[in-house]
């Protein structure tokens, strides 16, 4: 447990929130929204390293975004191959690594093979580790995790006394990331919509009012800014 209070967030995670409204307010398609977005996480992964920021994590495609139409869930699925095939220089150059969590066993074989690929490549980078959530849902994460610990208990190689916190948290999806110290949702809802709640369970919370496609470095930088004078007690209570 942290005894630092107010060291600056290490690992930041966010709903990016709000394309459709982009979109729709200026009379365009959602996907258009969905492809000012990709730019924005362009921008904010380049930007975060300079903030401080060795983990990022983003919530691309929930678990319930399939019951969205087809065009635009194909049209998602489109833009998250482009994202990784047209930003792999530059993550390799920029020391990114950069990695997934979800349920791949849905996504389609090329768009799995990219991040398969895509992951081995950026796997010894250290700048900045950028994690993107592709058909992620907590409870779905728990659930898979709680299934994968259940057989190796049903093959005789665990003892189910001694499952506990670190086992459940290392059979999660996110087993080699720290937990987030700042979870950001953008467009003004105040929901955290099944991410990371195991791994959230001590983290700040900043909702603002601005779609993702709008939401800037600088704005970044400023919730940063605030969240360093947060104090962060992790249950305990304030030091003399
Ligand atoms: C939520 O806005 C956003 C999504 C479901 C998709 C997020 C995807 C991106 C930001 C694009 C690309 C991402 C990567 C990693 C390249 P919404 O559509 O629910 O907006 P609304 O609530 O206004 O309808």
């Amino acid at each position: 447990m942290p005894s630092d209070t107010r060291t600056p967030p290490q690992h930041v995670a966010i709903i990016m929130d709000g394309n459709g409204r982009w979109a729709t307010a200026r009379g365009w398609p959602r996907l258009v929204g969905h492809r000012k977005g990709a730019e924005r996480v362009k921008q904010i992964v380049t930007a975060a390293p300079d903030l401080g920021i060795k983990w990022l994590t983003i919530y691309a495609f929930s678990t319930e975004n399939w019951k969205r139409s087809t065009e635009e869930v194909l049209g998602l699925m489109a833009l998250f191959s482009r994202y990784i095939e047209r930003e792999a220089d530059r993550m390799a150059a920029n020391s990114v690594r950069m990695r997934f969590i979800g349920d791949r066993t849905r996504l389609d074989d090329r768009l799995r093979g990219l991040m398969d690929g895509i992951e081995a490549r950026t796997a010894q980078h250290s700048r900045l580790n950028l994690t993107v959530a592709i058909n992620y849902g907590g409870r779905d994460e728990i659930v898979r995790a709680a299934r994968a610990l259940a057989a190796e208990a049903a093959a005789g190689r665990l003892d189910p006394a001694r499952i506990d916190e670190a086992a459940l948290g290392g059979a999660l999806d996110t087993a080699a990331l720290p937990d987030p110290d700042l979870v950001i949702r953008t467009s003004g809802e105040t929901r955290t919509s099944n991410f990371l709640p195991w791994q959230a369970a001590y983290a700040e919370y900043e909702f603002t009012p601005t779609l993702w496609p709008d939401f800037t470095p600088e704005e970044l930088a400023a919730i940063l800014a605030r969240f360093g004078t947060r104090e962060r007690r992790f249950g305990g209570v304030v030091s003399a």
